[in-house]
This record gives C-alpha cells, sequence and structure tokens, in this order.
C-alpha cells in the first residue's frame, strides 16, 4: 500500500520461517520457535559444482505417501518404464532394506547385466555393467536415489565408481491436501556435465518417466476412493516404504500429541 500513511494493523497475513538451500525454499509451518535448519534433507546435489541437472514440479492428484512408496519399490521400473529404466533384473535382483530413527534405505545391485536403453545411452560405450539403485528416504518427505552403472568387475560395489556414471534422483514432495501434492524432483549427473544437451535431454526423458508414474499413483489414489474398506497387504518389497511411512506416522503423532492436551 505505497500511498497510504497509516496501516490498518488486522491487513497482515501470517508469515513462516523459511530457508533457501540446494536450490529449494524449506517452509516451517510449526511453532516457529521450533523451525531448526539444520533438519532440511541434505539434497546438496542440486546446486554442488561437482554434478549437473535439472528438475521440474508435477502437482499430483494422490496422498503424497503413494509418491514415496512408489520410490521406495523400484521394482515398478520393469513394468511400466520397461521401455526406458526398467528390465527384468530390477524385480529379480536381491535389495536390502536398513532404517534409522528419521530415513530409511532400499539397495539394490545388479551384477554383471546388459543396461537397459536409458543407462545405455548414459553409459555411452557397450559392454556389461554393475547397476546399483540406493534409495534414501529422509524425513519428512524426502527421497534421494542414487542410481548408475560401471563396467562390470571394475569395483563399483566396493566403492570405485570411476569406470562409470553416477545419478542421483533427487524427490521431495509436499501435501498439498489429503488427495494432492507438490511433488518436486529433479537429477544431478557427475558425467558430461558442461554439456547443455545432455542436461536438456534427461530432463525430457525423466519427464516422459515421471508421467508414466503420475498415471499410475493417480489411479491408485481412485482405486483407494472407490474401495474405502479395502485392506491393504504388504509384500517384502514394500519394507522400505513401510518404515518411511512409519516414520512419517511417528512424526505426526509427535507433532498432534501437543495439541491434543491443550485441547483437552
Ligand atoms: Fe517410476
Amino acid at each position: 500500500m505505497p500511498s497510504q500513511e497509516t496501516i490498518n494493523p488486522a491487513a497482515r497475513v501470517r508469515s513462516f520461517p523459511v530457508v533457501e538451500r540446494h536450490r529449494f525454499i524449506w517452509v516451517w509451518p510449526g511453532d516457529p520457535a521450533l523451525a531448526d535448519p539444520a533438519l532440511v534433507p541434505d539434497l546438496h546435489w542440486n546446486d554442488d559444482p561437482a554434478w549437473a541437472g535439472d528438475g521440474s514440479l508435477i502437482h499430483a492428484k494422490c496422498d503424497y505417501r503413494l509418491i514415496v512408496d512408489n520410490l521406495m519399490d523400484l521394482t515398478h521400473e520393469t513394468f511400466i518404464h520397461a521401455d526406458s529404466i526398467g528390465d527384468d533384473h530390477v524385480a529379480e535382483a536381491p535389495f536390502d532394506v536398513t532404517h534409522g530413527e528419521r530415513t530409511a534405505t532400499v539397495t539394490r545391485w545388479m551384477i554383471d547385466i546388459e543396461p537397459p536403453p536409458f543407462w545405455r545411452a548414459q553409459y555411452g560405450k557397450p559392454g556389461r555393467v554393475d547397476r546399483w539403485q540406493i534409495i534414501r528416504f529422509e524425513a519428512p518427505c524426502t527421497v534421494a536415489i542414487d542410481v548408475g552403472v560401471a563396467a562390470t568387475g571394475t569395483g563399483a560395489p566396493e566403492g570405485d565408481r570411476s569406470q562409470g556414471v553416477t545419478m542421483v534422483v533427487i524427490n521431495t514432495i509436499t501435501p498439498a491436501t489429503d488427495k494432492t501434492c507438490h511433488y518436486f524432483w529433479a537429477n544431478a549427473r557427475d558425467y558430461r556435465r558442461h554439456e547443455q544437451l545432455v542436461t536438456t535431454q534427461i530432463k525430457q526423458g525423466v519427464t516422459r518417466i515421471f508421467a508414466q508414474d503420475e498415471a499410475i499413483v493417480e489411479a491408485q489414489q481412485r482405486a483407494m476412493d472407490e474401495n474405502p474398506d479395502h485392506v491393504f497387504y504388504n509384500l517384502n518389497i514394500d519394507a522400505g516404504s513401510m518404515w518411511a511411512r512409519r516414520v512419517i506416522e511417528r512424526m505426526v503423532a509427535a507433532e498432534q500429541a501437543p495439541q491434543r492436551v491443550a485441547a483437552e
């Protein structure tokens, strides 16, 4: 109100603590006294000069937790992304699940395989590879996925990735309503970093792949809406998303507990 001498003190909106980090703006909607920037998940790949990439935003018509479920179980790639990153190896390879207070991690190695089309193109040469997917959920709703391929037998599982390419797929989701969410995604790679063409092509490729996911999670939401009494069964592969959901549930309960006491 630049032409106004005095401003009605009632004309104001609530403000929220924010922190800008790793090209995202992190909003704290809770008690401002408890806002702690140390709680912002580490997504440094998104603005680290050692990495290059780009991202976008999807307004998904689903419960935000369905996105987490989708990311924690990448065996869906075999069926939904068969023309790019999916193949039988993803569904058949063994996997490990670990968890902490605020995290859940699913690790999968596919040793000595022919890479699927997307990874063949990123790798840029013929030959068999070791492929990895290390999926890390961090509270409240961020999933960073360390993926890549390296020449088989060159020590990638032991930590030497010098004969391969690595990408981190960054996913961070903000609920909008019970049945909609803002799905922010980005990817960062450690190879051909100064080639804008590669950045653009990967962004277009991931945009197409994530549209396939969007169709599935929105169909899941519709199916859940139409069958509210349906009982869900968890399979072994759901261990990662179960731990992630447990972390989220604990945080929601902790946040609501003092409010409940105050209301009583
Ligand atoms: Fe997917």
